[in-house]
This record gives C-alpha cells, structure tokens and sequence, in this order.
C-alpha cells in the first residue's frame, strides 16, 4: 500500500495540565480531501501546527510526505502550502505584490513566479483588482488571497484550516469549487471547517475529533449510518402514518411534528417507506434528505460529553 502523506501516531500535547491531543492516531492517503472536524477547542489547529513543525508534541510521533514532524520539518515547510489563522498578508501592498513577494521567498524563478501569481489570482477571481493594497480588501477577499499565497509553489499537499469561514455564499462557493479542481489535479487538502454540508460534500474522508481524541473516522456515508439516515417528509393525511411505517425494519424512529413526519431510517434510498406511506393513504408533497454528517457529529460529540 502507498504510504499515507501524513501519518499521526499516538499524538500528546500538553499545554500544562490541559490535554489539547491525548493520544491521537490517523493517516491521510495521498489525492484526497480530508475533512478534520472537531468543535471548538477539540484540537484541530494544534494538529496542523504541529504537522508543520511550528508546535513541538508533548509525545507520539508524526510524519509528512515521509518526514519526521520533530526533526525534519524544514523539509515539511518547504513542500506544503498553508492557509492558517494569520494570513501572512502585506497591507501596504497590492496583491500582485504580496504574491511576486512570496512567489521569490519561494525562490521560483522570475518566468515561473509571473505565472504562477497570474494563475491563482485568475483561479481565485482575483485579477482585476491585482493593483488594490491588500489591506483595502474585505475579510473574504482577503482570504482568497491568502488561499492564492498558499499554493504559489504548487504544493502536493495543502493545509487549510477553516478556509472558507467568514466567506459569504457565492466566495465559500467559489473556494470549494476550486479545491474540488485542486484535488483533481492531484493535489492533497487537509481541511477543517465547521460547516458540515461543505465537508459532506468535498470530502472523501473525515475524521471527528473531540479533546483531543478520535471520535470517528470514515467516509461521511460511513458515519452517517451509525446515527441513521433522517429523512423530512412533508404531506397530507399525515394522521396514523407513523404506525403504518414503524415496524417496518429499515425505520429506527419516526416522529410526526407540525404536519411533518421526521423518519430516521437504516438506509439512504426512502423510496420503500414512501411507498408504505402512500399505500397507507398519505399525500406526499416532500421529501427531503436531513444535514446528516451534521446530526452524526452531534450524536457522536455528546456521547463523549
Ligand atoms: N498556545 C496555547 N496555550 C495554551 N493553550 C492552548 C494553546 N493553543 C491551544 N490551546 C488549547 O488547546 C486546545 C485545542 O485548541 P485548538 O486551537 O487546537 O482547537 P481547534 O480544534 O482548532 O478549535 P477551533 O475550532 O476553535 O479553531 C484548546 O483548549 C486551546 O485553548
Ligand atoms: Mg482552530
């Protein structure tokens, strides 16, 4: 098997008596996006601080393209790109600046730094407004910028945490797209984000983490089918639906609230319930699919609460 392009082992961080990872262990496979979810607090950016070498673990080990995280993370720093919290942005100076700047600290020569900067200022929409000053833009602007910063070197593998957090709905749209175009090209992205549809939808594998722990770790539809599928059905004649679809063996629970019945099934496909429901007498207007990686994270963070 290939080796993982990041491998945790075991991990423990201290920040005195405080346990930010206690005992973390997993791997990411090469060409994917990896979800790393977690609530506040539960040890995410400590994870990406120490994979890049700019946290020194308390214990366990790690690695990163096959680099050691303690000893080689020189290594590390040079081949991944990274969105974090600081931006790393000039104010003073306009985009295309701040991108020439990092492009040569990457000691790209000068043909290769041009179109580079052009390439993802154009892949983040950002081109036609090269000149402004950095610090004139908007917070989302600005992190489209500092997701063009991080992969001027074109790295295999991309640490972003929370990229698209603050960003409104057409810019989160747009950075999702282009990360799903990234991870086509072979890129690696290790993602956090507390939007669960966003994590259900780009990622092939997430992992939940809770104080420092592993909770879960799996393909969003593996997890999902620990805590059910829900399915909203909205319709008329609702009345005694509930008991023409309970014992059925694919329903875990159904409840009817507000002219709705909310199902919780062992499958993805209702069809089979809505039939029951419609030979029943039920008039169905609706149905829809629950949020439900986030109802899996919720059931999973509580029963480790
Ligand atoms: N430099 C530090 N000194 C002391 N405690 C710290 C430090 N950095 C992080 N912590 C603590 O470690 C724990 C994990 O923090 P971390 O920032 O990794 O969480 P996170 O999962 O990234 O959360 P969020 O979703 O809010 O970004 C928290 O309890 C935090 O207060
Ligand atoms: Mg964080």
């Amino acid at each position: 098997m290939e080796q993982p392009i990041v491998e945790i082992d075991e991990l423990t961080k201290y920040y005195g008596t405080l346990a930010a990872l206690d005992g973390l262990s997993l791997s990411v496979a090469r060409g994917s996006i990896f979800g790393f979810l977690g609530t506040n607090g539960a040890g995410k950016t400590t994870t990406i601080n120490i994979l890049l070498g700019l946290v020194e673990p308390s214990g366990g080990a790690a690695s990163v393209l096959g680099f050691d995280v303690v000893d080689e993370s020189d290594e590390i720093r040079t081949r991944v790109g990274a969105l974090l919290d600081e931006t790393g942005l000039y104010e003073q100076m306009s985009a295309y600046e701040n991108l020439w700047f990092y492009a040569r600290a990457w000691r790209l020569p000068k043909d290769q730094a041009e179109a580079r900067v052009e390439r993802v200022l154009s892949d983040l929409g950002l081109w036609d407004r090269r000149h402004d000053p950095a610090g004139s833009w908007s917070r989302g602007m600005q992190q489209r910028l500092a997701l063009a910063r991080a992969q001027l070197h074109d790295p295999e593998l991309l640490f972003l945490d929370e990229p698209t957090a603050g960003l409104d709905v057409v810019s989160a749209r747009e950075v999702r797209d282009h990360l799903a175009g990234l991870v086509g090209r072979g890129t690696t992205i290790f993602l956090t984000t507390h939007n669960m549809t966003e994590a259900e939808e780009l990622c092939d594998r997430v992992a939940i983490i809770h104080r420092g722990r592993l909770l879960a770790d799996g393909h969003p539809d593996e997890l999902l089918s620990a805590s059910g599928y829900e399915v909203n059905i909205e319709g008329v004649n609702l009345d005694g639906a509930a008991e023409a679809i309970v014992r059925r063996p694919d329903v875990v629970s159904c409840v009817s609230e507000d002219g709705r019945l909310r199902l919780r099934l062992t499958t993805p496909d209702p069809s089979a319930v809505v039939a029951d429901l419609v030979a029943a007498g039920v008039s169905i207007h609706e149905v829809r699919r629950g949020t439900h990686l986030e109802d899996a994270f919720l059931e999973l963070v509580r029963e480790d609460s």
